[in-house]
């Protein structure tokens, strides 16, 4: 028989069909003999990546056939091919669903257990779609206090716009949270650790009261992703992922996810995100599927890194404050050691001697580490959260949660963290007066 472009994209088709994460409800893809996400196999202590993970990231957790491509095709399609009006195809225009973008989500949502993620244009995209899927007028929404600028600024100056009001509480104390709790309460968006001063909120403790109410609970788990917190495992009815961060990992690629195990919450997001035309593009969701299948690797070696970065920061005479969850110094050690799973993600804050003055001479003078409106990648940067990601914040909100106008927020990367010290060094030094010259020699020595 002879092999005709149309058997070559038959071919095609049942290559795609049969990706993991691709295949159709008719043919399922074959999964391993173990499972993966088995949390209680936790770190291989040989190994260092988190056993429980890596493999399912690295693309592994379902056999291949014969002939599949290694790394599932980016399907650049806007629209599907039907067998007339009786098609069941699972796919039918890309606004709704589509192939990569399933890939994504099948392997974020076995990430912690649930049922395929739904993945968004970007990480407000999937707030936003979670907040119109619970809330209508009326109904009321609690927040914590130290959140991302850019929630604040939704709930703040959006959503309330459509008669859905928020409270902000100080979510590291539960109770706090219990008796913000309205009859009206459809959501509780608690971050932890909060960005950027990296305090943390109780999930069992918060779950346990809002699991006696009408409300969800949400976590944003943007920071510390689900290689090291599980926030269904720990009582959450919703996962949030800003993938843009350390799930892509390479400042390539705009996302969110939601993951949930609710049936009924998760047909209403696809519903939604179907009808606000929300969903993450074909390409964007190719390029996060890349960084995902390192990112057990990449969280792991930057935590570590940012350990050792955090460890001496706070040893420097000219540094006033460091938050790590890592440090002996952190007021939350217990629960960082009950709530995450080994590490404590990338991110670290601090402040030096000099106020705001000193932090913008520091971020005018590294050189290594850039100053960046970003978290996550697998460069080091470095943020002005109260001028960058907190502006939309009110100046006394920012300033109750430690957000000052001194606070510089440290991303992390894979670089060597000698050389991020280096840097760091350096910078802290001229950023204190050094003279002239000591720059100048700097800069011709990187
Ligand atoms: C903790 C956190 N959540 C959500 C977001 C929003 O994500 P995106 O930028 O993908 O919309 C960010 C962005 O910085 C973030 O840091």
């Amino acid at each position: 028989m002879e092999f005709t472009a149309a058997h070559q994209a038959a071919g095609f088709r049942d290559a795609v069909r049969r990706q993991p994460g691709m295949n159709s409800s008719f043919d399922p893809h074959p999964l391993l003999p173990f499972d993966p996400t088995d949390l209680d196999r936790g770190r291989d202590p040989e190994g260092g990546a988190h056993g429980a993970f890596a493999t399912l990231c690295a693309g592994g957790g379902t056999l291949l056939r014969d002939g599949e491509p290694l790394v599932a095709p980016i399907v650049q399609s806007t629209s599907f091919a039907r067998d007339g009006l009786e098609s069941t195809a699972q796919h039918r225009y890309s606004r709704e669903s589509n192939p990569t973008v399933a890939a994504l989500e099948a392997v974020l949502g076995r990430l912690e257990r649930a049922p395929d993620a739904l993945a968004f244009a970007t990480g407000l995209a999937a707030e936003t779609a979670l907040l119109l899927a619970v809330a209508k007028a009326g109904d009321h929404v609690v927040c914590s206090r130290a959140v991302y600028g850019g929630t604040s600024r939704l709930l703040r100056q959006v959503l309330v716009e459509f008669g859905v009001s928020a409270t902000f509480v100080d979510t590291t104390d539960a109770g706090a949270v219990a008796r913000a709790l309205r009859p009206r309460t459809k959501l509780v968006l608690v971050e932890t650790p909060a960005n950027p001063t990296l305090v943390l909120s109780d999930i069992r403790a918060i779950a346990a009261h809002v699991r006696r109410s009408d409300a969800l609970l949400a976590v944003d788990n943007t920071f510390l992703t689900p290689v090291l917190q599980q926030p269904l495992e720990l009582g959450a009815h919703v996962s949030i992922l800003s993938t843009t961060k350390f799930v892509e990992g390479h400042s390539v690629a705009l996302g969110g996810a939601l993951v949930t195990r609710d049936e009924a919450l998760r047909e209403r997001l696809f519903f939604l995100r179907k009808c606000t035309g929300a969903i993450q593009s074909p390409f964007q969701a190719w390029l996060t599927l890349q960084g995902l299948r390192t990112l057990p690797v990449r969280i792991e070696r930057q935590s570590a890194h940012a350990r050792r970065i955090a460890r001496w920061l706070a040893g420097q005479a000219e540094v006033r404050v460091v938050h790590h969850p890592s440090l002996p110094t952190f007021p939350q050690s217990a629960l960082a050691a009950s709530q995450h799973l080994g590490e404590h993600g990338a991110v670290v804050s601090f402040e030096l001697d000099g106020g705001p003055e000193r932090a913008r001479r520091l971020l005018r003078a590294v050189k290594l580490c850039r100053v960046a409106e970003h978290v996550g990648s697998v460069e080091t940067l470095l943020t002005h959260s109260a001028s960058m990601t907190h502006a939309a914040v009110p100046r006394e909100e920012r300033e109750a949660v430690g957000i000052t106008d001194a606070l510089v927020r440290l991303s992390v990367g894979l670089e060597d963290p000698r050389d991020v010290i280096d840097d760091l060094d350096a910078a802290i030094q001229i950023s204190g007066g050094a003279p002239a010259h000591e720059e100048a020699k700097r800069c011709s020595a990187i």
